[in-house]
């Protein structure tokens, strides 16, 4: 029987022969003068690597090892991954492989994260929206009436800006209500935070599972734009269709295996660790100020504040030189202000901040 990826795919992509890049043709031989770069190159600096030959056009030892991180110890990971260019390229690539412009809708719960419908809009693609409950749970109702005429829901766990977990049990119900219609993609950005809650090991049951990860939160790699796309060979063999030719330099990937590496992984543990004891001691002195009318619990590297005034909070701080995020966009989040956690230091100079405000 046919793969509902395979069903959901435009005819366009169905047909779509892979660019066949100089790497992707590969060969053997001794002179390699296929893919008109140069042979040797001057350097251009200090501590400049051998960079004159194009990457891998997949970068396959990263998401491997990218694999093998995400299976842990002693259990078998039955899904594929690809590595990317940051989690948005993962939902850019969702969207362009599987949507055609102007016909098909994918559905949002806001409040989420943006990118989803920036991404649909950008290419003609109606974001269909079943917004959170007063508890930023999923509203399952509005969600599994809209299921069958969207080809994908973006689920996003634990979420931005809210900063909880969604309920697994619903999202495996939805895994259930969509198996013949939806692609479900579980946008994991901050799983490191809430590492439990992950529902990866799902993909093995449900083909129709996409589940996005990235290097930019808990491995602290924001930089050097290294995301993951995990999913099942059906899905995988639409996507490898559309990605760029060479979506990871061979910088990145080289700084991207250390932190991947037994070593960098125990590092990457310990700073989330003190990250989350910062955000439970921020979050516990924040609720005891006057102005602060709620701390939503967090599973993620950021706390959401309900004050009595976000739009004067949010100023206020700005004028004391510390940047957060204005929720005044979303109707839901009226007064709500995003604070990424840093350093105790900096999470010290903005209570102290807070506490000053009159
Ligand atoms: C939920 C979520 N997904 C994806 C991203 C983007 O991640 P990346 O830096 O890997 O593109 C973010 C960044 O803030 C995010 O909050």
């Amino acid at each position: 029987m046919k793969s509902l990826a395979s069903r959901l795919v435009p005819k366009t992509v169905e047909k779509l022969i892979p660019y066949q890049s100089a790497r992707r043709i590969g060969g053997s031989g001794h002179l390699w003068l296929n893919a008109n770069e140069l042979e040797q190159s001057c350097r251009y600096g200090a501590g400049d690597g051998e960079y004159h030959r194009y990457p891998d056009f997949l970068p396959h030892e990263l998401a491997d090892t990218y694999r093998v991180y995400c299976q842990g110890a002693g259990d078998t990971l039955n899904c594929d991954a690809v590595a990317v260019r940051g989690a948005d390229e993962a939902i850019d690539l969702m969207i362009r492989t599987f949507c055609q412009p102007g016909a098909d809708k994918i559905m949002i719960c806001p409040p989420t994260y943006a990118m989803y419908e920036f991404c649909a809009e950008s290419i003609a693609v109606e974001a269909v929206k079943a917004p959170l409950l007063d508890d930023f749970q999923l509203d399952m109702t509005s969600i599994t009436k809209q299921l069958a005429e969207t080809k994908i829901l973006f689920l996003c766990s634990p979420n931005n800006p809210t900063g909880n977990v969604i309920n697994q049990a619903d999202i495996i119900t939805l895994l259930e209500a969509g198996k013949e219609s939806t692609l479900i993609v579980v946008d994991e950005a901050y799983i490191e935070f809430a590492p439990d809650t992950s529902v990866i090991n799902l993909i093995e049951q449900y083909p129709h599972l996409v589940v996005i990860r990235t290097l930019s939160k808990a491995f602290g790699l924001a930089a050097i734009r290294c995301g993951f796309l995990l999913a099942d060979s059906c899905v995988m063999e639409y996507i490898s269709r559309l990605i760029a030719p060479y979506p990871i330099a061979d910088p990145v990937a080289e700084i991207a295996l250390r932190a991947l590496d037994s070593d960098g992984i125990q590092k990457m543990r310990i700073q989330s660790d003190e990250l989350i004891s910062t955000r439970e001691w921020f979050a516990e002195e924040v609720q005891k100020l006057a102005i602060v009318e709620r701390v939503y619990v967090s599973a993620t590297n950021f706390v959401l504040i309900r004050f009595a005034s976000a739009e004067c909070m949010y100023s206020y701080l700005l004028s004391k030189g510390i940047v957060t995020r204005n929720q005044v966009h979303e109707p839901a989040l009226a007064n709500c202000v995003r604070i990424s956690i840093g350093s105790k230091s900096s999470m010290l100079e903005t209570l102290n901040a807070l506490q000053e405000y009159k």
